[in-house]
């Protein structure tokens, strides 16, 4: 029985600020940001965003199209996380009326849970195959005004459902999967910015992945040259193809630039303009390579590579099934980026500033553009959200 992911929906900030804008702003030349790290936007959550409406948000049409009918388990992943305690998978189980037989879990490892929630998503329909899971990745990356790692800051959730018999993306069983105890990126629970130690994270990225591969193709006897394109973890799009290219140098796979193109560049379009979404970010590229590739992709194995610092890495593939482009939110994808609004730098500042309360007082926040669900506010500790479907 094939199992994996039958739907995919991505829901990204309506705000954005273009990294020419930052530039000005901090002084360097707007080609850093574009060509030397290949990004051009970062999405900006306003104050009534946060991971629960971006994940509700996300999971908003597949619920609308009755896809989340049968489903049991709802795996919510992160590291934006805003309560220690309570799942922010609850506040989207009942911001999207579902029903209370459910299993719903909170999963965090940096960048890397949304690929152990797909995993155990898989596990848990093997074991149910009429039912099936949602997987949430949703994050905010926030990184200090100012530092190396602001201009890849970035916002954004994907919902997966995951089910047997999947019409978009079959996963392969074979696995290969790292973990080190190291600390390239963390953030204590007292900073709301992460820390980061940004050219070794890039090297430990990279070791792992080399790592996840090495066991991925003595499990499978694959070589680099039986995949038809690839999706990594995107902190910023330059990462990816880097990434890639040592990959091929260390395995002896012959590569030009046009051939990594092909491999890459359409997995990498929505994330260049949205910025890193953390443990959305290699699902966003899926979604990218599966709303906007020409070619058919039917039939294709895609090898994945996730990553989350501290670190895990793991590789592991999928083909794409007949069909699966009716089963696409191509279209409201590129609505949605399409419509965002430009911030000027001070707008940018004065919403990177707005803190959520901590007094346990009264708090109403303003009304921004949002999806269908608005953090509306908070009340003696407790958030508040509102509905805005009638
Ligand atoms: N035109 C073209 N290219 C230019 C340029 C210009 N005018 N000016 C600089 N560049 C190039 C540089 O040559 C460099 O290219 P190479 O990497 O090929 O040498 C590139 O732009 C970046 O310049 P710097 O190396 O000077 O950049 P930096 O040190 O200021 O910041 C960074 C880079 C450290 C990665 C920073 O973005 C960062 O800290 N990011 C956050 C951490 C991160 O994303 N790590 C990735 C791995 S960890 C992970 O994946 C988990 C996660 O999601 C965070």
């Amino acid at each position: 029985m094939d199992i994996g992911i039958d739907r995919i929906s991505f829901y990204t900030s309506n705000y954005f600020v273009d990294l020419k804008t930052l530039a000005s702003a901090r002084s360097v030349e707007a080609d850093k940001y574009y060509v030397g790290i290949g990004q051009e936007k970062m999405g900006i959550p306003p104050p009534d965003e946060d991971v629960v409406t971006l994940g509700a948000s996300a999971a908003w049409p597949l619920k609308r199209d009755g896809e989340l009918d049968d489903v049991e388990l709802l795996l919510f992943a992160t590291e934006s996380g805003i309560d220690q305690s309570k799942a922010a998978g609850i506040y989207v189980h009942g911001l999207l009326e579902m029903s209370p037989r459910c299993r719903t879990v909170e999963l965090k490892q940096a960048c890397y849970s949304a690929t152990a929630g797909l995993q155990l998503a898989i596990g848990f329909v093997a074991r149910n195959p009429g039912k099936k899971a949602l997987v949430i990745a949703s994050d905010i990356a926030r990184y200090e005004l100012g530092s190396p790692g602001e201009a890849t800051q970035g916002c954004g959730a994907v919902a997966m459902v995951v089910s047997a018999n999947p019409r978009l993306v079959a996963i392969d069983p074979e696995c290969g999967y790292y973990t080190e105890d190291v600390m390239d990126f963390w953030r204590p629970n007292y900073r709301s910015e992460a820390l980061v130690d940004g050219k070794y994270s890039t090297m430990v990225y990279i070791h792992a992945l080399i790592e996840s591969w090495r066991q991925y193709a003595a499990l499978t006897g694959r070589s680099l040259a039986g995949f038809d394109r690839f999706c990594y973890h995107i902190p910023f799009t330059k990462m990816a193809e880097k990434a890639h290219e040592k990959l091929c140098r260390k395995f002896n796979e012959p590569l030009d630039s046009e051939r990594v193109r092909i491999l890459l560049d359409e997995s990498l379009r929505y994330s260049r303009i949205t910025g890193n979404c953390y443990t959305g970010s290699m699902y966003v590229g899926l979604a990218s390579l599966l709303d906007t590739a020409r070619e058919d992709l039917a039939g294709k194995r895609i090898g994945f590579y996730s990553y989350g610092s501290g670190c895990v890495g793991e590789f592991f593939s999928g083909t794409v099934q007949p069909g699966y482009r009716d089963f696409c939110c191509a279209e409201a994808h590129h609505n949605l980026l399409a419509n965002r609004a430009e911030l000027t730098y001070q707008q940018y500042e004065d919403i990177f500033n707005y803190g959520v309360p901590t007094d346990g007082g009264e708090y109403v926040f303003p009304q921004y553009k949002t999806g269908p669900f608005r953090f509306s506010g908070i009340s003696q500790h407790k958030r508040e959200y509102e509905s805005l479907m009638e």
